[in-house]
């Protein structure tokens, strides 16, 4: 199996149990997607499941093995086959509730996740770009707002949250696009053992990243323990490296840039300056040569070659010390940011500052949506509480779906949307069994 979420043709050819030859008539007559890379071709482990589903025999191979690397899962009692859970049959609608619709492909459907995801993979499979979830952590605890409405219990906890939260990514995981990835929202007591069901569900090859997320403030409580005042964001994409990745950049705090950039030119506004030269000396190049009646000091070489140095100085972007010595100017404003770590600082507002118990921070939010959807893309959290995943990807002009079980959370969702003038229809499901 390779790591990246590809198969080689032999690869495939093993699983199938058929020659390499094979393998290749089937792409040639386009019966399996292929992609080349460099020059060899790769089979992505969701087209090679697609290409079984299609052609299911007697004896399918077993795709969970393909998605996993690690040759392990975990076992416990009543866990569920992944294809009954996927293809198992429910009879159920969605149904609008209160006025005509909006005419909004953004939705808020009400009912319990499972079936409304089941619902869902008729009409939405593979189409979901971003999924971002902050599902209940299995703490055996019921939570309320401030004023003591009951807003969701938390009453599963060990396997059987387990198996709850694998049910569902497995569906998600039909929902999600090939440039598709999932957020987890997890705490640490249990969030080890979510990351193995996510590496069974999704494939540890497209695992991404663990990230640390600073929740609130250092704790000084009297336990023996060390603060814990932070919690886990689990990052898988359905195919890694083929996810919708914009790279967006942490922006330069004030005090980082009164560190690295402490210089003011009246026109140019704050900076910094470097040295045009680097080490290694150049034998026979331009970046050897005197340049304004300097040599580059020994044992290097100029930076830039001559031409674009005069082109600097001519800008007005090399600074020439007293003693003649010359720098290139460096500007802040020009600075694109820097790279984002995983350990990150986004603290949720205490219960009485926020519409729902547990909400989480917008600025979060914002961040993993910009940094993994596009505008066409649709965002789903089908655990949405206070709806704020909903709210952050309205402002950022994705569409959205949200699904929640709490009646709370609908009430919730309905009166800070109506103040945001948020267009959406609410949809309930309805067994019909
Ligand atoms: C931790 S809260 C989510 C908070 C949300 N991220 C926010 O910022 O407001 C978990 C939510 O999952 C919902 N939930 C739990 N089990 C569910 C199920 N089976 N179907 C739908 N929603 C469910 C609860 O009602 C609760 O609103």
């Amino acid at each position: 199996m390779s790591q990246t979420g590809f198969l080689t043709l032999d690869e495939v050819a093993q699983n199938l149990k058929v020659t390499r030859q094979t393998v290749s008539k089937y792409i040639k007559k386009k019966a399996l997607n292929a992609v080349k890379i460099n020059k060899s071709y790769r089979i992505t482990v969701n087209d090679f499941e697609n290409f079984v589903n299609a052609n299911a025999t007697a004896q399918k191979p077993s795709i969970s093995y393909l998605r996993r690397t690690k040759n392990c899962t975990l076992q416990y009692s009543d866990k569920s086959e992944e294809s009954e859970i996927i293809s198992g049959v429910f009879h159920g609608e969605l149904r609008e509730v209160g006025q005509s619709t909006t005419g909004s492909s953004n939705q808020f459907i009400f009912g319990d996740n499972y079936y409304v995801l089941k619902k869902l993979l008729e009409t939405h499979k593979g189409q979901i770009d971003l999924v971002y979830i902050d599902p209940p952590f299995g703490t055996g605890q019921d939570f309320n707002s401030i004023d003591e409405h009951s807003a969701y219990s938390d009453k599963l906890v060990n396997s059987e949250f387990l198996e709850f939260i694998r049910k569902r990514l497995f569906l998600l995981r039909e929902l999600m696009s090939d440039a598709g990835s999932i957020y987890l929202h997890i705490d640490k007591k249990i969030g080890h053992y979510v990351k193995i069901v996510m590496d069974e569900v999704f494939g540890y090859q497209n695992f991404i990243n663990d990230i640390t997320r600073i929740k609130c403030n250092p704790k000084n409580f009297a336990r023996n323990a060390y603060g814990n005042y932070s919690d886990t964001i689990l990052y898988y994409a359905k195919n890694r490296d083929g996810q919708i990745w914009n790279d967006i950049k942490e922006p330069m705090s004030n005090e980082k840039r009164k560190q690295l950039f402490p210089k003011k030119h009246p026109k140019l506004g704050f900076y910094t300056t470097n040295p045009i030269h680097a080490p290694g000396k150049t034998v026979n190049g331009d970046t050897g040569l005197e340049w304004k009646g300097l040599k580059p000091p020994k044992g290097r070489h100029w930076r830039y070659s001559r031409e674009v140095l005069d082109e600097l100085d001519n800008k007005g972007l090399i600074e020439w010390s007293s003693t003649g010595n010359p720098r290139k100017i460096v500007l802040a404003d020009e600075h694109k940011g820097f790279k984002i770590q995983d350990l990150w600082e986004f603290k949720d507002k205490g219960l009485s500052y926020v519409d729902y118990p547990t909400q989480k921070n917008f600025d979060m939010l914002e961040r993993i949506i910009r940094n993994s959807s596009n505008q066409d893309s649709i965002v789903l959290d089908c655990f949405a509480g206070s709806g704020s995943t909903l709210r952050v990807a309205n402002t950022l002009g994705r569409n959205w779906i949200g699904i929640d079980n709490s009646t709370h959370s609908l009430e919730v969702i309905k009166a800070t949307f109506a103040k945001d003038q948020m267009e959406y229809d609410v949809l309930e499901y309805v067994p019909l069994d």
